[in-house]
């Protein structure tokens, strides 16, 4: 019984411990960018999340264009049409369990919406919106 509860606490905690490793690495980046640094805000990522920008193909895009405004639902790929796993923690525990995995798309998906990569700042907003949302 005892290593069942251990069990259940380590998957639990995983995807805790890697995003708030996650965050508090970007807000010593985001520090190192702006003096004036107060912290993360989950509005602000809300707005960064659902905004529309002329993205990398020309297309107005928002990061809702593939993960859709429900977290917990699949999404699909705007471009391809592929079927995307909910990018919530809590519906998929697949999520934010990996620094490499989320720096990777992260990068990636600025790039289709925003045309570049995000700052420490922003990708902190966003996450934490991801987090509370999801
Ligand atoms: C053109 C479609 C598309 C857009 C637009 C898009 N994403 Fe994604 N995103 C994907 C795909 C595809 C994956 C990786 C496939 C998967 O993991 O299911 C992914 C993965 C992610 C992940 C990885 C999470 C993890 O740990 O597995 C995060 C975080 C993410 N996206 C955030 C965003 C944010 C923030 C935006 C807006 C700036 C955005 N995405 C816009 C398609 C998109």
């Amino acid at each position: 019984m005892r290593i069942l509860i251990l069990a259940i606490s380590l998957f639990s905690l995983s995807f805790a411990q890697v995003s708030d490793e996650y965050v508090n690495s970007l807000k010593t980046q985001a520090l190192q960018e702006n003096p004036n640094f107060k912290g993360f805000d989950s509005n602000r990522g809300e707005q960064i999340f659902t905004s529309k920008h002329i993205g990398k193909k020309g297309k107005e895009i928002s990061c809702v264009s593939c993960h859709t405004s429900d977290l917990s639902k699949n999404g699909e790929n705007f471009f391809t049409g592929k079927v995307i796993e909910p990018l919530s923690p809590k519906a998929n525990p697949k999520r934010l369990t990996e620094i490499k995995t989320i720096e990777k798309w992260l990068k990636r998906n600025f790039n289709d919406v925003y045309n570049r990569e995000g700052t420490a700042q922003e990708k902190g907003d966003v996450i934490v919106y991801i987090l509370n949302k999801g």
